[in-house]
């Protein structure tokens, strides 16, 4: 299919045929990077902008990544000792740095929103690298590229998001994703970080993680934001990781009914997971950050290295 779309912000806006385009081209992408030299021209004179308000290790790496294998030049834009400490705004920032002829941003803010009001005040093109608790629209399309490598297929299976999905962007994008690839999808965690409005959204709700981890093949855990707690929210962290943290038993119980463990990271060792248990075989974890690169790749792909 030809992509259309100028900027991506959420998988809430894709189509299955869309999100279906972007995994089957990571497929092609993923072999680059086995390769001794890991570079192929198709975005050669492109120029990709990091545009990071937030930390990260994953994403921002694994897009400076994409963007070089694929030979554009990339610029990281450093937050801290730019004009933005003097009161310039993010859209006067974004049309500025436009202004010097680039062809893309890859925006991660802490505001629900920003990348989509930077994508409607400049003609580059425009990724979603995380805005607060909206979505994180490649990191859902790279647990799906992941999911779909290791099961051959996405419809029909069954996957857990436990944890704090109330201030999950990642949750929200793979209950979008997942749902409209025909999954069926649970979330699970203490009532009180799971939203009223979840179920709208076509995933099935419970506060029991024995029931959720039931016949699960995919168990997807989320780290408690903390950072955008405004209040409290649990009682202690020893008691999330009783009731809610994949322990010994759960572990085994996930292994009994042949499934695996994901988590999008940072992860919290001790809190949502027993340490050493995301070592173990059952566990995607850094197979998720390996295919971060192809399916960033062909996003980048698609979003800038198919426009004129
Ligand atoms: N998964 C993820 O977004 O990780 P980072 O915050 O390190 O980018």
């Amino acid at each position: 299919m030809k992509w259309e779309r100028k900027d991506l912000i959420g998988l809430e806006e894709l189509t299955k045929d869309e999100i279906e385009t972007v995994l089957d081209m990571a497929v092609s992408f993923k072999e680059i990077s086995t390769r001794s030299i890991k570079k192929v021209p198709p975005l050669r004179g492109k120029t990709v902008v990091n545009l990071f308000f937030e930390p990260s290790t994953r994403t921002r790496t694994s897009f400076e990544l994409a963007a070089k294998r694929l030979s554009a030049d990339v610029l990281s834009f450093d937050v801290s000792t730019s004009s933005i400490s003097k009161g310039e705004t993010i859209v006067d920032t974004a049309r500025n740095i436009e202004a010097m002829k680039v062809d893309c941003f890859i925006v991660r803010h802490s505001i629900s929103g920003a990348p989509q009001m930077i994508g409607q005040s400049v003609s580059s093109a425009v990724i979603n690298a995380g805005d607060g608790c909206h979505e994180h629209p490649t990191q859902a399309l790279l647990d799906l590229f992941t999911v779909k490598e290791k099961m051959g297929k996405i419809q029909g299976i069954k996957i857990a998001i436990i944890g704090d999905i109330l201030h999950s962007r990642v949750a929200r994008s793979n209950i979008w994703g997942f749902t409209k690839l025909g999954a069926s999808v649970w979330v699970c965690g203490p009532p009180t970080i799971i939203p009223s409005e979840i179920e709208k959204m076509g995933a099935r709700c419970t506060y029991n993680i024995d029931d959720t981890l039931e016949d699960a093949d995919v168990v997807y855990l989320l780290r408690l934001q903390r950072e955008r707690q405004k209040e409290n929210f649990l009682t202690s962290l020893k008691e999330y990781s009783s009731y809610y943290g994949i322990n010994e038993e759960r572990y085994k119980k996930i292994v009994k009914s042949g499934g695996f463990i994901m988590h999008p990271g940072p992860m919290n060792r001790g809190v949502e997971i027993k340490s050493d248990i995301a070592e173990r075989d059952r566990s995607l974890i850094l197979e998720q950050v390996t295919n971060g690169i192809a399916v960033r790749m062909a996003v980048l792909y698609l979003t800038v290295g198919t426009r004129k």
